[in-house]
């Protein structure tokens, strides 16, 4: 699929193996979440345009880049998504922050809205909305499917670990997504969980397990 970014920095690698390992403790695994969170951001910010701007030196007046006025929105995916938020807005710390509240019906496994909270100028912001899985993609694409509903029309997705299942579903839903994934997991099991991937997101970020 022509838009969709596997990351595979060793340093994104890295971490990945450690939040993976069922030993990693919520408090180090929130920390690592926020880590890779920060090094995806540093990738998915590649295409921001830029414009030249005068700035004196301590030596002479030059011509220098800064971004070109971007009004940047950070959409987690309640609750997982809330573990990446804060490595973003380390590197966009303008950005505005919406949030979409979804769990998966356990039984039926269908996303259930429960809260939707986004900044007023929406349609005018890039949202990059962000959690950790991307299992079935039912969650992603009903998120997309609200924020598209309220006017968003910029949209990234960015996750942790996906499966090809979770990333055909929202690719064909959401065609002018553009998806970055840390990495492309096998499978989904029987449980809808993503093998090999890391278990629940959200009960090893907030413990609840
Ligand atoms: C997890 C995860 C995604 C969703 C992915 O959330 O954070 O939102 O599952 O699965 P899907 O692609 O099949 O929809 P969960 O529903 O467990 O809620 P939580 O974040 O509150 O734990
Ligand atoms: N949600 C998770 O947190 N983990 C999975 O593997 C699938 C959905």
């Amino acid at each position: 699929m022509r838009n969709v970014y596997e990351m595979n920095h060793p340093l994104i690698q890295h971490k990945l193996t450690l939040i993976r390992d069922k030993d990693t403790g919520a408090k180090q695994f929130r920390e690592l979440v926020k880590e890779i969170s920060t090094l995806l951001a540093y990738e998915v910010t590649r295409d921001f345009p830029l414009e030249d701007v005068e700035v004196e030196t301590p030596v002479c007046v030059t011509k220098s880049k800064i971004i070109k006025g971007k009004k940047v929105g950070i959409v987690p995916i309640l609750r997982a998504g809330l573990g990446m938020v804060d490595g973003f807005l380390d590197l966009i710390p303008a950005a505005k922050v919406g949030h979409v509240g979804l769990y998966r019906d356990p039984e039926t496994l269908e996303p259930v809205e429960y809260y939707c909270k986004m900044p007023p100028d929406i349609s005018e912001r890039d949202l990059i909305v962000v959690d950790p899985m991307l299992a079935t993609g039912g969650s992603a694409r009903a998120a997309i499917r609200f924020i598209k509903d309220r006017g968003a029309t910029n949209i990234k997705f960015v996750c942790l670990i996906g499966c090809p299942e979770g990333i055909k579903a929202l690719h064909t839903e959401h065609p002018d997504v553009d998806i970055y994934i840390a990495s492309i997991d096998e499978k989904l099991n029987d449980h809808a969980y993503i093998v090999p991937g890391l278990g629940d997101a959200g009960d090893r970020l907030f413990g609840t397990k």
